[in-house]
């Protein structure tokens, strides 16, 4: 019954007009709307039955069908005006110079922003352009690097739950955090796993709502959020609000608090009242509740609304699909970063090899090896090859996990192209010295093991 279901989405990729249609008529009569209706109620009402996979394969399928009808008007547009039609507009073609990566970056997504649903192709200039998958997984990586690092100050990195949180700083111009939420809709679209790591609950107001208002006032990325929330981001901030709840002494004299945040910007601490007047507000036992509540709604959402929703309006300009309807706020992390659940086996049996063979004594050496690896190593050695120690939703083969003999010295270590997933390994000739040279490669492969 599922199944069938299933099918009918997939078999039927024009729920969006049938939306449009229920939209315009209000009138519930015609056999699109019916399914429409049938939809909703088996999948929106039970999203949980369906796994992720299903629902990347109807996200996908629909984000096909939208690039096939762009490519499809531009084909048209140009047909029209009596230009001749080329391969490249069935592409989003970016073209960045390494230097400028981040400018030329968002430069190019506002410019070609009808083209954000076309497939991905990158350019860097002045460099022969031939993306076979490679250039585009560089420039995901590269920017993610210079984003996410703390030093550029969109996002700040907490060591304690080794996530990135967004950065209070305030400026006038948003437009980055419009650029990060637009990678990791193309990443979605492109089947890119990307290694950054943001708390639940960013996913969760991501969601918020699953689809983009069209009252332009309404405000996103507004979700419950709780001191659990806090804990994924700052748990020792959260245990010491906790503590404050719970407080049976005298709040007053022995915090000592008051309405008031201080936070660090750029080395500079600045205080920031949590309602008028809060320096001059003492916290007690009777108002502490809000007083937490206000400290819980200044971090997760009021001290960086306005970032998470240049973030969220990015997303949703790529994603935009219905079918996020669909998902849970932990699939929508699966989607983006991968799934935590490594399956050595699966990569083994998907494991493609360029000059050896599947037999060869070190290919044999090399998978006794891994597979005899604690769990640490073997995300270590997927981080090594792929910059990321996730997988794809879809499992080990869309990975195209690639082994090639390097006709170097066996004194060597391993190398990695990690734009193309790819693991250089010297023939090395027995198990130990594969073993031992493996395992220092990749623990001393520092940040994205970009080549
Ligand atoms: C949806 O409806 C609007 C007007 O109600 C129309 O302009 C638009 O083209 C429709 N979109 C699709 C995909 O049919
Ligand atoms: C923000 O910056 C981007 C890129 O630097 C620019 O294209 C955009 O016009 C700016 N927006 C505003 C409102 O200044
Ligand atoms: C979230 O932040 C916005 C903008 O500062 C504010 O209007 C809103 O009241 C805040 N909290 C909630 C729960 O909506």
């Amino acid at each position: 019954m599922l199944c069938s279901l299933l099918k009918l989405v997939l078999l039927f990729p024009h729920f969006h007009e049938s939306l449009n249609l229920t939209k315009k008529t209000n009138k519930r009569t015609t056999a699109v709307c019916h399914f429409w209706d049938s939809y909703m109620f088996s999948f929106c009402q039970y999203p949980f039955i369906i796994s992720i996979a299903a629902k990347k394969v109807i996200i996908q399928r629909d984000s096909e069908q939208q690039m096939i009808s762009m490519a499809r008007q531009s084909l048209v547009d140009k047909v029209s005006r009596r230009l001749r039609p080329d391969m490249n507009m069935l592409f989003l073609n970016l073209k960045v110079r390494r230097m400028h990566l981040v400018s030329d970056s968002l430069d190019e997504l506002t410019r070609k922003s009808a083209d954000l649903k076309k497939k991905l192709k990158v350019t860097f200039v002045g460099e022969a352009g031939l993306d076979m998958g490679g250039l585009t997984k560089e420039w995901f990586l590269l920017l993610i690097r210079q984003i996410f690092h703390p030093d550029y100050g969109m996002f700040t990195y907490h060591k304690d739950s080794h996530c990135h949180w967004f950065s209070s700083y305030k400026c006038d111009n948003y437009s980055e955090f419009r650029l990060v939420g637009a990678l990791m809709g193309l990443a979605v679209y492109n089947s890119i796993t990307l290694d950054i790591r943001f708390p639940p609950c960013c996913y969760k107001k991501l969601l918020s709502p699953p689809i983009v208002p069209c009252d332009q006032n309404t405000p996103v990325g507004i979700s419950d959020v709780s001191l659990d929330d806090l804990c994924h981001i700052m748990p020792e901030l959260a245990h010491g609000l906790r503590e404050l709840l719970s407080y049976e002494d005298n709040v007053e004299e022995d915090f000592y608090s008051t309405f008031q945040v201080f936070q660090e910007e750029f080395g500079v601490i600045k205080s920031y009242n949590l309602k008028p007047g809060g320096d001059k507000i003492p916290v007690s036992a009777q108002n502490r509740k809000e007083y937490v509540q206000l400290y819980v709604d200044f971090i997760l959402n009021k001290s960086i609304y306005k970032q998470f929703a240049a973030f969220y309006y990015g997303f949703h300009s790529v994603c935009d699909s219905y079918a996020l309807m669909l998902l849970r706020p932990e699939e929508v992390e699966i989607l983006v970063c991968g799934s935590p659940e490594l399956d050595m086996y699966a990569l083994q049996r998907n494991t493609q090899y360029d000059g050896y063979l599947k037999t060869d004594l070190t290919i044999r050496y090399f998978w006794e090896v891994v597979l005899g690896f604690p769990l640490d190593l073997q995300k270590k050695l997927l981080h090594f090859t792929t910059g990321s120690d996730r997988v794809p939703v879809g499992g080990m083969a869309d990975l195209n996990f690639k082994i090639s003999k390097s006709e170097t010295s066996t004194n060597w270590l391993p190398v990695a192209h990690t734009c193309f997933n790819q693991l250089c390994l010297p023939p090395y000739k027995s198990k130990k010295e594969l073993k031992q040279k493996l395992i220092i490669g990749i623990s001393n492969a520092e940040g994205f093991g970009l080549e």
